[in-house]
């Protein structure tokens, strides 16, 4: 039996950083898989910090094939849709995902993985997260009513025993700026509209539109997955950073392509109000298949 990375799981954390590598020039990808598997998050009860870690589908598989899913690949070509709306393609090395108790313990982690990985990677891009009014994302709305269950999560976004890549997960990181002002001028109707469920406590609207959020991803259409929007950045530039995790790639693939409006020519309404900044695809694997290489 294969033990998932623990961090995915982990909820109620109150501070999040999630790091971007790219391998320094001249240094081989495998020497960097080596050492990120080799890194082993500091446990104390009260301090303790989660760390997952993911890399780029191409580089992991070359590195570990037998531990690989796959048809798994890069976010490597943008996703364009209607209307001249694209998501732009970012993809990079290797991912790190701290979460822990509060932003000092998840900061002094960060800063010694990085020194950890010296001169194997450097950082292409860093987001640090909290946690908004106890369980809601910067559009204000609950985020995660229809995430499976803790109980039910682990079996439906890992990847099944007997298959390459047991144990492990696939990570969707988009990071998507809001444009706050437009928002916050719709009336509430119309932003639970755009979403398709209430606004103080999440009920799905019996007529949602079909250019819903909620209709755009509809997991009953494209598959479970396990997900979390965090809120990032500053009072006056800020969003969401989407991380969400499936056992095959399927569901977020055409999660994406219907949010961008190519699964019926309506684009997702919440893509009016906020924009893909970035997005990768990361293979997660488990914790045997790190300690292999580490
Ligand atoms: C700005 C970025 C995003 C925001 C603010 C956002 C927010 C929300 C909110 C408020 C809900 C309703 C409550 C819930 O069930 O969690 C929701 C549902 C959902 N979102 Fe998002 N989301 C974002 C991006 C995405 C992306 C990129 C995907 C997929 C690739 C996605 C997949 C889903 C799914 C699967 C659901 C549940 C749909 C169902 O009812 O089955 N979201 N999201």
């Amino acid at each position: 039996m294969s033990t998932p990375q623990g961090g995915i799981f982990a909820l109620g954390t109150a501070s999040h950083a999630y790091l971007e590598f790219d391998v320094s020039a001249g240094r081989a990808g495998r020497e960097l898989v080596a050492a990120i598997s080799s890194l082993r998050e500091p446990r104390t009860t009260m301090g303790g910090v989660n760390l997952v870690a993911g890399f780029r589908p191409e580089l992991w598989r070359a590195t570990a094939p037998a531990d690989a899913p796959p048809d798994l690949t890069g976010f490597d070509e943008h996703v364009r849709g209607v209307d001249g709306f694209a998501m732009p393609a970012t993809q990079h090395d290797a991912v790190l995902w701290l979460s822990g108790s509060a932003y000092d313990v998840v900061f002094e982690v960060a800063r010694n993985v990085i020194a950890e990985l010296g001169f194997l990677a450097s950082v292409a891009e860093e987001t640090s997260s909290w946690p908004y009014r106890h369980d809601r994302d910067l559009t204000g709305f609950i985020d995660g009513t229809e995430n499976p269950t803790l109980t039910d999560a682990p079996e439906l976004v890992l990847i099944p025993e007997g298959s390459p890549g047991a144990g492990g997960t696939i990570l969707l990181l988009q990071k998507w700026a809001h444009d706050a002002s437009v928002w916050e001028a719709l009336s509430v109707a119309d932003q639970e509209r755009a979403i398709g469920r209430t606004k103080a406590d999440s009920v799905e609207l019996d007529d949602r539109p079909t250019d819903s959020h909620v209709a755009s991803t509809d997991q009953d259409r494209f598959g479970k997955i396990f997900r979390r929007n965090m809120p990032y950045g500053t009072v006056t530039d800020h969003g969401t950073m989407f991380v969400g995790f499936s056992s095959t790639q399927r569901p977020l693939l055409t999660m994406l392509e219907s949010m961008a409006g190519l699964a019926g020519g309506v684009r997702d309404a919440l893509t009016r109000y906020t924009r893909p900044l970035t997005g990768a695809y990361y293979f997660v694997p488990s914790t045997d298949a790190l300690q292999r290489l580490g």
